[in-house]
Formats: C-alpha cells, structure tokens, sequence
C-alpha cells in the first residue's frame, strides 16, 4: 500500500521557484502526485524503495493495428476483428492492439480477449461541449487501453498541431491510458552518398527531437509517474514511408530510434542520463510505415525496435497472420 503525505497543494507553474530544492528531491525520486490542473498535489511514499519498481522494458513487442477509416461498416469490423483473434498464438505472443475507428470500438472490443482495444485519437477534454469529439473518458467506459495520438494523417488533414497533440498526451496519461505518440519526418531525399545520407539522417533526427519536445511538453511528471510506468509508447513513423509500399530501411530505422531512446532516457529517465538510468526506460519505441508480412522479418530481429505500427496490412489476414507470428 502507498501513503499519501499532502505536503502542500500549489500549482507547481506558478510557485517553482520557491519550492527548488524540495521540488527536485520530489521529481528524481519520482514521488510527484498530479491533479488534473497539473498542480503537485501530493507525495506519495512507497513502502519499498523506488528503484525496486523499475523494469526494463520487456522482450515482448507491441503490435499496434491502426485500422485508420476501415473497413466499412460493423460486422466486417467484427470479422477483422476475430481474425486477428485467431492470428495470436496462446504462447509467446507479442502484445497485439486494434484500434479501430471510433464507431467500431464497442463491437469490436466485445469480440476481443487475446487483443487490447485502441482509439486512434481522443480529445483532451473530459465530457462537455465539444461537438463531435470523443473523450477519453468515453473511450475508458469502452475498455480501451491504448490511444493513438498524433498521427500525421491527423497533423495533416485535420491541422492538429504539437500544441493540440501534447493537451492529448497529457489528459490521455492522466486519465491512465497508454498513448502511442507519432511522430516522423515528413520526407527524406534519397542519396547514395554517405555524407549526404548522414546529413539527411541529421534533419530528420532535429525534425522529431523538435516533435518530441513540443508533444511531450510538462509531461515528465506523468511520465516519471510510478503508476504510469510504461504508458508512453512512441511510434516513429516516417511520413514518407507511410502507406508508401516501402519502407524505410530497418538500419535507419534502427538509428532514429536509438536516437528517440536516447532522448527520452536522458529526458525521462527517474536517474537522468547516469549509468543506473540508462537500464532502465519505461518508454517503448516502435516503427510504422510499410510494415507487412514479408518485410517484418527484416526488422523484428533488431532487438532496439519495441514493435511496430501498422497501417494496411492491418486489414489483411494473411498479411496480418506474418506479422503477429514473426
Ligand atoms: P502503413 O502500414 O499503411 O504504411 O501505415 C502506417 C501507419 O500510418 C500506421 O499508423
């Protein structure tokens, strides 16, 4: 059981400055208790030490099946749905989630045991006038554990901005579900020339650490949260291999996680960057674009990507069938 001491009760924005050093004790033993105002309400005392709490992140992949807008309508939803099913082996499987649209969640999710059920989006505010948007709250009565956020056919078609997107990731994390956050650059031109490879590779690395930075703005303190531990997966899928027939190359991929992994230990990590915190990340990096069931072999041998997130082949058994069993 977790005491709670309400040592005091202030917007931590506001009154930072008075409350350093304490501030800085709360924060590195990753004690902090957040209201939904994001003031620090409380401390919350373990009983044994924090670190016994940490875990390296697990062997087994997450699978995330981002249906997008399909299929058309309920009851092919339901077959997708238990075909997937039928696809998860009853041992040694990878953590398999269906994020359909909205409108499918409730059918789907009553089909579902092996799978976990996911949102593609949810709005930050909780029930109230916001007309045509889906709550987290609503999506929590729905079962769902995990919600996609920041797609960039969402960036792009529906203008989300990072702004938007990190009022996503914080109220979704604070509301207890896992967030798949997206990001990605939007091209990358093809070189054969090392040199210009490498200094391509450099602008899509600044491009997402900017995304990054701006997405997961205040959100250290949910993040370092021991109940949210392993709530934050980041999905990195480069736009221009999205939906594209081609992927990226599982080394570069590799890179540009190692570098995500990278910042977020240095950002994330309950121990910063020093030799005990580099054991340890509670954040899970997964690739999307163009994953399907023959390229799956290339990447899943890369032990740095957590998993995958996967858009078309999603929707087809066979494709489907090679991933999950990869
Ligand atoms: P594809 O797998 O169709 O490229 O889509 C990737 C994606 O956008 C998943 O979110």
């Amino acid at each position: 059981m977790v005491g709670i001491f309400n040592l005091f009760r202030i917007c931590f924005r506001q009154k930072l400055a008075s409350f350093g050093n304490l501030f800085q004790k709360i924060r590195l033993f990753n004690l902090a208790i957040i209201d939904d105002s994001n003031c620090l309400v409380g401390v919350e005392i373990p009983e044994e030490s924090t670190t016994n709490n940490l875990q390296p992140t697990t062997m087994k992949k997450l699978i995330v099946f981002n249906w997008k807008s399909n299929p058309h309508n309920a009851a092919s939803a339901i077959k997708l749905a238990q075909l997937v099913e039928k696809s998860i082996p009853k041992k040694n499987a990878p953590e398999v989630v269906i994020a359909p649209p909205f409108i499918f969640l409730e059918d789907v999710g009553k089909v579902i045991k092996k799978a976990a059920l996911g949102s593609q989006d949810a709005f930050w505010g909780d029930v109230g006038s916001y007309t045509g948007e889906i709550s987290w709250h609503q999506e929590k009565h729905l079962k769902v554990k995990y919600v996609i956020v920041g797609h960039s056919e969402r960036r792009k078609y529906l203008g989300e901005t990072d702004e938007m997107i990190n009022k996503k990731v914080l109220a979704a994390l604070k509301a207890g579900l896992k967030v798949v956050l997206c990001v990605g650059e939007p091209s990358r031109a093809a070189a054969r020339e090392l040199r210009i490879k490498n200094a391509e590779l450099r602008k899509a690395k600044n491009y997402v650490r900017k995304q990054l930075e701006k997405d997961l703005k205040n959100s250290k303190f949910l993040i370092l949260n021991s109940k949210l531990r392993n709530h934050l997966v980041i999905a990195y899928e480069p736009i221009w291999a999205i939906g594209a027939g081609h992927s990226d190359t599982p080394q570069d991929a590799v890179e540009m996680i190692k570098y995500i992994k990278e910042f977020s230990i240095s950002n994330f990590s309950p121990y910063g960057g020093s030799p005990e915190g580099r054991q340890f990340s509670n954040i899970k990096v997964i690739y999307g674009g163009s994953v399907d069931g023959k390229n799956i072999k290339n990447f899943i041998q890369y032990k740095e990507i957590d998993g995958f997130l996967v858009g078309n082949a999603s929707l087809k058994q066979k494709e489907f069938d090679r991933i999950i069993k990869a």
